[in-house]
């Protein structure tokens, strides 16, 4: 049975992941922080009681800024595959606490790949690399783009992908970056803007809230579905050598575009609900993200299932879910509504 090490496990990719690996009969474990709230929602469906025989997720408290507890935990499972998907990966966030965004999102790669090498596991790593790496360089960006960085969440990443790099020159560890463009689900944070989108729409469908505040509605993203993602890092690992590759789906559209869809999918105009507020403008902006996936389908055989109109139907039909139980609530007395989000 093969062993799989996953950082970020509670997170959305973290989530998908999971259930791909144990699909395939992997033994996961992976790392989580202690929280004074329930942070496991999202594979809570995947664990089983450990004293269950066939259990086969192990959970690890344990933090990306601890780097002598990543080497014990490393040496203990000595994993046969590391996907290091922890960071703080909000790009807006990053402006606020950006010397905490370059501690856990760039030298937590570091402590992960000195504990790989201090250690001498035989493992494999993968790095969560972004297309926000790109920054302000023209579309179609691919595995040859010269990365031009705009925020500290950027600037973070570009250094965890050099890491990765050098990492594999040096130390012959097999260390690839899959350079992932923007994914989604009905598990995606909901700050980020797609999500913050179908919930705030699906709320304001069934009565509960009135206005979406929004940034820049210009922006423009190339949106895949996180379940076809999260295939592409495990077929990376699955390779005879380790190398990088852009994983994208080749289309692009702004975020007025999703909104409008999103509205009018719910019969709702987003003229009269979507409104600017300042506030969620960052301070440089990445406008255009399209990617240029034909390495990985020519080498990996990859290309994405799911598109833009059916990952959209699919975060709606979550979203309205759970906005029929929230007016249930609400009507009951019990629900908060109108819960403006940060970021
Ligand atoms: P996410 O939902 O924000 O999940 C981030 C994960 O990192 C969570 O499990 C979080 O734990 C964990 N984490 C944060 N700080 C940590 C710390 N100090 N120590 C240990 N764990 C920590 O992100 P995602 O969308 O799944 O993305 C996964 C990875 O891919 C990230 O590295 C992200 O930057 C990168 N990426 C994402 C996209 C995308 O479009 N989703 C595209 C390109 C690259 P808690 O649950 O406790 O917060
Ligand atoms: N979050 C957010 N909230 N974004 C908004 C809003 C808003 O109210 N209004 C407009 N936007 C715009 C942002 O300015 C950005 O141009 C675009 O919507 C997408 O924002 P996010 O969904 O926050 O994602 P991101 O592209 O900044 O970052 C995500 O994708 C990266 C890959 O390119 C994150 O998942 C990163 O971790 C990931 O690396």
């Amino acid at each position: 049975m093969k062993k799989a090490f996953l950082t970020g496990i509670t997170g959305q990719d973290g989530s998908y992941l999971t259930e791909l690996l144990l699909g395939k009969g992997y033994e996961v474990h992976g790392l989580i922080r202690r929280s004074s709230t329930f942070n496991t929602d999202r594979i809570d469906h995947l664990y089983r009681d450990l004293h269950d025989p066939k259990a086969r997720l192990f959970l690890h408290y344990g933090d990306l800024s601890v780097s002598g507890q990543l080497m014990d935990l490393l040496h203990s499972i000595s994993p046969d595959e590391i996907y290091h998907l922890g960071a703080q990966s909000h790009v807006r966030v990053s402006f606020d606490m950006p010397e905490y965004t370059g501690d856990i999102t760039g030298l937590g790669t570091l402590r992960i790949l000195e504990a790989i090498r201090k250690t001498g596991i035989k493992t494999k790593f993968y790095q969560a690399s972004s297309s926000e790496m790109f920054g302000a360089a023209p579309p179609p960006q691919s595995e040859k783009t010269i990365f031009q960085p705009r925020s500290p969440y950027a600037a973070a990443k570009v250094y965890a992908y050099h890491l990765a790099q050098n990492y594999r020159d040096a130390y012959g560890i097999f260390a690839v970056n899959g350079i992932l463009f923007n994914h989604e689900s009905p598990r995606r944070g909901e700050t980020f803007v797609t999500r913050k989108i179908t919930r705030a729409a699906t709320q304001i469908k069934m009565g509960l809230k009135e206005k979406l505040y929004l940034g820049n509605l210009d922006a423009k993203r190339d949106w895949g579905y996180a379940g076809d993602f999260v295939e592409a890092m495990w077929l990376m690992l699955q390779q005879e050598k380790p190398d990088d590759f852009v994983i994208a789906t080749g289309e692009t559209h702004s975020v007025r575009d999703f909104a409008e869809k999103v509205f009018s999918r719910l019969d709702l105009d987003y003229q009269k609900h979507v409104a600017v507020d300042p506030r969620y403008f960052r301070p440089t902006e990445v406008d255009v993200l399209l990617g240029d996936p034909s390495k990985a389908k020519k080498i990996l055989q990859w290309q994405p299932k799911v598109n833009f109109d059916q990952l959209i139907d699919m975060m709606l039909a979550a979203d309205l879910e759970i906005a029929r139980k929230e007016k249930t609530l609400f009507d009951a007395g019990f629900a908060r509504t109108n819960s403006e989000r940060f970021s």
